[in-house]
């Protein structure tokens, strides 16, 4: 999109020690200044955000992969915006189709949290996406514009959020939607938005996630409306993070 700065985000999920996430973030913050197109950001595992924090520079930036829709109180085991904010995340990955499968989440969860973590300070990186089954049946729009109309808080736009599309079929696998296919659901995620806020929906930055490799990279960053992607695999690599990066 026109004068965006696109951002590519890597999602490390539930991967790696304390001594791998300090070499992973050192090698990709040693690797950020070679791609000044892009804005990257890592999302490592809770227990490692702090450490990979303050490893990282201004071309670096820190997420997390999940918050709770409270700011504080008894709910053990979880882990809440502002304590995030703290430990110097300036991201969340929220509604990952991981978590919508293993703990359920609802859009109206999803939706709480991003409140959240606006509330908080964060910018939320929210994932929509179809199944398999959805997408053969015709459906992949209409299921991934009910999930943003459910998802997505009013201040959304204002604070600059952030939308990821992922299929949930593409994770992982190494398969990919077609590029016309991309195309098509990063342009009804835009007119979504647009609809939505308006003039700055058509701002807003669309990734997309889903086995993106340094090698498919390049053509999916060149679609109209894809603005980034979200890394899985790739982005336990360094090289291969920064390569996608650079194909920018
Ligand atoms: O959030 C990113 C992710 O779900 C994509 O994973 O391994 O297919 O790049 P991967």
């Amino acid at each position: 999109t026109p004068g965006v700065r696109p951002l590519i985000a890597g999602n490390w999920k539930m991967h790696g020690s304390l001594a791998e996430a300090a070499a992973l973030a050192a090698a990709v913050q040693a690797g950020a200044a070679g791609a000044p197109a892009a804005e990257l950001l890592v999302c490592p595992p809770f227990p490692y955000l702090h450490l990979v924090a303050g490893k990282a520079g201004p071309d670096l930036a820190v997420g997390a992969q999940d918050c709770h829709a409270a700011p504080k109180g008894a709910h053990t085991g979880d882990v809440a915006a502002p304590m995030l904010k703290d430990v110097g995340a300036r991201y969340v990955i929220l509604g990952h189709s991981e978590r919508r499968a293993d703990h359920g989440e609802s859009d109206a969860m999803v939706l709480a949290k991003a409140e959240a973590a606006l509330a908080a300070g964060l910018t939320p990186i929210v994932c929509v996406g179809e199944s398999e089954a959805q997408r053969l049946a015709g459906e992949a729009e209409t299921v991934v514009t009910g999930q943003l109309a459910g998802s997505l808080p009013e201040g959304f736009a204002a604070a600059g959020g952030v939308v990821a599309y992922e299929p949930v079929w593409a994770i992982g696998t190494g398969r990919t939607p077609t590029e016309p296919d991309i195309a098509a659901i990063h342009a009804a995620i835009r007119a979504h938005l647009a609809g939505r806020f308006g003039k700055a929906g058509e701002g807003l930055r669309i990734l997309y996630g889903g086995s993106v490799k340094p090698g498919n990279a390049r053509a999916i960053l060149a679609l109209p409306h894809v603005d980034g992607a979200l890394v899985g695999g790739a982005s336990l690599v360094a090289a291969d993070f920064l390569a996608i990066a650079a194909a920018l």
